[in-house]
């Protein structure tokens, strides 16, 4: 690892684990991109970048027309000054001119990763993890300063970038444009990946081949969004889940995003992401700075899966924070789909009693325990207790939960407010609009102007009253809506266009101070589900509700698709009542649990009403999960088979050390007379022998003994299962001369049995 210069060929070699990234100070003025990939020895590559007339793009430099910065591959192209391809910055000055010309001036190098002032990104615990380097652009006119900041971690094949603009002139500077990185790649032999959907769909994987012209995709909602995540991947059209080259860009960012490729009449290809420049500017006095959020570019050369796992242990380790980032976390029962609003503490404690009974950890009291809240159209912003449904309040709601034997958590949507709540009516200004035009609502809520610093302070004021209040030790903060009428009655004409960014400077400020508060509590973040699945929030919440959707068959893609980017602790699943709520799809307890028990296990079902037979699954269930959490939720993800390309979805978990791993495999529907199947597995150690201790919720004493590289060359072979929506796990460890033996009741329950199908 290391970041190089050379002073006489001008050029930065930044060395990640296994990956180069090489730039060249072309005429000593434009950074140009030469290489990244592979790692390669040499540092003396400017042969990569090939220099030739090309008609029609304008002679930069009128001494040599072999130049053109429209053909020149850059790091951080301007606008208007030659290059005919987007931009990655764009100012305009008082005199309403746009274009702009900042060229090398200087740069730094130092050891570790400077934190990004308000915003969430990686980080380091040690300064010899990381190096940074700092390449200034000037521009000698405005004296506008452009620092573009480069991270490679020793221990990932990681880039992460950033930039900052610096007003060092006299006058105003309007940044109209300001992404976050811009890369060149000389070709377009790729595929573009993306992770799209909606509400209760999310993160679906497309891929699609790049042709001439823009490819983009991006969020407007003020939230990163159901319908795109900030993710993009370029694939090598040769590459697949384990093979080829993959480029990831992932957006340490929560809110409007734009990620693209544009390829050019030379079939180059430019990447690049940021803020989304549509309804933005921002004004730079002099003086003051601008800070972008970060990039984390993933070079993976074994496919999309190896860059999935460098996402997963650098987001785990290096992104999230906290008492919790290492912990194992508690297996939740969650009253929204039990009861939705309709209870008062008996019904929360006849529930709570019987998820205890079940092994079941922590409970969550979802939304409507708040002033007259029984349906979504009212309320937000009145955070006081409904004594009509908890007379003891939450201090003793809470005492009582624990006094069970469990935790307690609590949901909250603080960013929100109620047209007909007290709130609102006190404060009509404090919410995002625009004066005289209508205030449209989305599920009867509007929001709250987190660009306001009061409000700000009043809802960290607020929500920590309501956490120093009772012994609370999870937290849901969910989001239930996306911005419209983008304006705040708190900023000059000039600076509305900050609004949206303002926003999410305000959310993260407070979500720092909370968090860091009340470091002892659990926080997962949610918008609906998945509508804010991103690394920014990840900074601050170190798990996230995956989806509303809790169908097990539709979880398979939303999972599968969360998992291109986000490590498995991360994705809170939970067990649902059938017919789902959402597709009402009649499935099997066992495909439900086999489902949210290769992420973060929680319930999310009336308990009361369980059958005995249930119970005692979700009591296997429980059991089994606690035995191997570590491994699932710690463990190296593998996916075998996309739900995306078929009728099965395989993934399994294997432990860092090899030792030990869980195989999931899922077919949707039953074939008749169907073809035989089986599994290859991934990232085991072919030398050692592994042994079959668990399959489905069977452990097995002296279970049969597989070689690793008989199961992951020859692989392993699908039992014969009968009917749709059917699942099967395995569990593997090295062979133990001590193994315990556990009883299991439900020896008898075998796979197919067919009267387990229907719970
Ligand atoms: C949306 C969330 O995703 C649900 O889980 C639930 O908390 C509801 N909001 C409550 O209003």
């Amino acid at each position: 690892m290391g970041i190089e210069y050379n002073e006489k060929s001008e050029i930065f070699h930044l060395k990640a684990k296994d990956t180069s990234y090489i730039m060249e100070l072309f005429k000593s003025r434009y950074v140009a991109s030469l290489y990244w990939g592979k790692k390669i020895r040499s540092s003396d590559v400017s042969r990569i970048l090939q220099v030739k007339y090309r008609s029609f793009s304008p002679d930069t430099d009128p001494s040599d027309r072999t130049f053109s910065l429209d053909t020149l591959p850059q790091e951080y192209p301007a606008y208007g000054n030659s290059d005919f391809r987007s931009p990655a910055y764009q100012i305009q000055l008082n005199n309403g001119s746009t274009i702009s010309n900042a060229i090398y001036k200087q740069h730094k190098i130092f050891q570790g990763k400077a934190k990004l002032e308000g915003l969430p990104s990686t980080y380091v615990e040690a300064e010899y993890e990381a190096q940074t380097l700092e390449i200034e652009l000037f521009d000698e006119l405005i004296r506008l300063s452009i620092i573009l900041s480069y991270t490679v971690y020793e221990n990932f094949d990681v880039i992460t970038r950033s930039v900052r603009f610096i007003n060092r002139g006299q006058e105003n500077i309007k940044i109209l444009r300001a992404l976050s990185m811009n890369v060149d790649f000389k070709d377009d032999y790729f595929d573009f990946l993306q992770l799209s959907g909606a509400h209760t769909r999310e993160r679906q994987v497309q891929r699609r081949s790049l042709v001439t012209g823009i490819h983009s995709i991006e969020s407007r909602r003020g939230a990163s969004s159901h319908q795109e995540n900030p993710f993009i991947a370029l694939l090598r059209k040769d590459s697949n889940e384990h093979q080829g080259e993959a480029y990831g860009f992932s957006f340490v960012y929560s809110g409007n995003f734009l990620a693209q490729v544009e390829v050019d009449q030379y079939r180059t290809s430019r990447v690049s992401v940021g803020i989304n420049p549509f309804d933005f500017s921002w004004l730079l006095e002099p003086g003051q700075c601008f800070q972008t959020p970060e990039v984390v570019m993933v070079y993976s050369d074994c496919g999309l899966n190896k860059m999935s796992q460098t996402y997963h242990k650098l987001y785990r380790t290096r992104l999230c924070r906290g008492k919790y980032r290492d912990r194992i976390r508690p297996i939740l029962i969650n009253n929204w789909e039990a009861t939705y609003f309709n209870f008062n503490s008996e019904i929360l404690l006849n529930l709570a009693k019987e998820a205890k009974e079940l092994g079941i950890e922590l409970f969550v009291l979802d939304d409507g325990w708040f002033s007259q809240r029984n349906s979504d159209t009212c309320c937000l912003g009145d955070w006081f207790v409904n004594k009509a449904k908890i007379p003891e309040g939450l201090y003793g709601l809470s005492n009582r939960i624990n006094n069970l034997g469990m935790e307690f958590g609590l949901w909250v949507e603080p960013e929100m407010v109620s047209p007909n709540s007290e709130l609102y009516k006190n404060h009509p200004d404090w919410v995002i609009h625009v004066p005289n035009r209508p205030r449209s609502e989305s599920r009867n809520q509007l929001i709250l102007d987190l660009s306001r610093k009061e409000v700000c302070d009043m809802i960290i004021k607020v929500i920590s009253d309501i956490l120093a209040s009772a012994n609370i030790s999870y937290v849901k903060w969910d989001m239930n809506r996306n911005m419209t009428e983008i304006g705040s009655a708190s900023l000059p004409p000039e600076r509305q266009r900050e609004t949206a960014h303002r926003y999410m400077l305000g959310l993260y400020r407070i979500l720092d101070k909370i968090t860091s508060t009340f470091p002892d509590i659990l926080f997962e973040s949610c918008s609906g589900g998945g509508g804010r699945f991103d690394p920014g929030m990840l900074y601050y919440m170190p798990q996230v509700w995956t989806s509303d959707n809790t169908d097990a068959i539709a979880r398979l893609g939303i999972q599968y698709g969360t998992s291109i980017v986000y490590p498995q602790i991360t994705m809170g699943a939970h067990v649902s009542a059938v017919p789902n709520h959402q597709t009402q799809r009649i499935t099997s307890l066992k495909i439900r649990g086999d489902v949210a028990m290769s992420a973060n296990l929680g319930y999310e079902v009336d308990l009361t009403k369980l059958v005995e037979v249930e119970k005692k699954i979700i009591k296997q269930q429980v059991t089994i999960y606690k035995d191997m959490r570590e491994l699932v939720q710690f463990g190296i993800f593998y996916r075998l088979l996309s739900p995306f390309e078929g009728n099965e979805t395989a993934w399994m978990i294997v432990s860092e050390n090899k030792a030990e791993f869980v195989v999931y495999y899922y077919r949707v529907l039953a074939e008749a007379n169907a073809p035989f199947s089986s599994l290859r597995l991934k990232g085991l150690d072919p030398e050692i022998d592994y042994q079959l201790v668990q399959m489905d919720y069977n452990i097995l004493s002296n279970g049969e003994i597989y070689g690793g590289d008989e199961l992951m060359y020859a692989g392993i072979n699908i039992p014969e299962l009968q009917g749709d929506f059917q699942s099967v796990i395995w569990r593997f460890e090295r062979p133990q001369s001590n193994s315990i033996i556990i009883d299991n009741p439900f020896r008898y329950l075998k796979i197919n049995c067919p009267y387990i199908r229907y719970y």
